[in-house]
């Protein structure tokens, strides 16, 4: 049998997703102390894990060079990308939301409002939906900063504890949507390996059930 390539992401997800396999009965040593190693194997399972940033493991699952993925919902609400999204993991998760410094009166203004983001095509979603024209400044990380500058009114990220916000003055002034991390699966790869991909999604189920 094939070994199948999972991609998972690295940072927050991580650890979650180590302790999922360790749960479906997966031997995860070589996981646990990955070094600067990049592709794990598993002794115990036909499959490789391959460690990667959430909006890079979309693009290896869409190109199909990894059959399977593990990935928070933001970044495949932001990439819009074509794959099948097969199970919700429960664990990462968070919620994506509009925050402002605190006090600040965001729609008291008829003038355009800047936002700044790391989700561009979410916050242009979101205030369309909203019908309300802003400008969007993207940011690549901590964009707490940006309002704390004078950059911009607000911002939209995902808020998960909130601490970051409260220690830097900001407050959520609206929910947008809640977010976790997603099992993904390459259309094609979903048709290849059919018996190994059900395999698969089924004992990740059965160990999410028994929670
Ligand atoms: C995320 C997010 C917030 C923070 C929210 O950033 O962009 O900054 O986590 O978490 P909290 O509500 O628990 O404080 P992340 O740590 O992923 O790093 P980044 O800003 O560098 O992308």
């Amino acid at each position: 049998m094939q070994n199948l390539k999972l991609a998972v992401t690295k940072g927050r997800l991580l650890e979650d997703s180590i302790r999922l396999f360790e749960k479906m009965g997966l031997d995860c040593d070589e996981l646990k102390s990955p070094g600067r190693r990049l592709i794990h194997g598993i002794s115990n399972y036909p499959l490789e894990i391959v460690m990667a940033k959430g909006p890079d493991v979309i693009t290896y699952v869409e190109h199909g060079v990894c059959a399977m993925g593990i990935v928070g919902k933001d970044t495949i609400m932001e990439q819009q990308s074509s794959f099948y999204e097969v199970l919700d993991l429960g664990f990462g998760a968070c919620r994506f939301a509009l925050a402002v410094k605190k006090g600040y009166d965001f729609y008291g203004s008829y003038k355009t409002r800047r936002v700044a983001t790391k989700y561009p095509n979410v916050t242009k979603g979101y205030f369309l939906s909203k019908g309300m024209d802003v400008s969007i400044i993207k940011i690549e990380g901590s964009v707490e900063i940006a309002p704390l500058l004078g950059l911009s009114d607000g911002i939209v990220d995902i808020v998960q504890t909130g601490n970051t916000l409260k220690a830097n003055g900001l407050e959520v002034i609206d929910d947008i949507c809640p977010v976790s991390a997603r099992l993904v699966i390459n259309t094609a790869a979903m048709k290849l390996y059919k018996t190994q991909i059900i395999d698969f999604i089924d004992k990740c189920k059965k160990t999410l059930d028994q929670k």
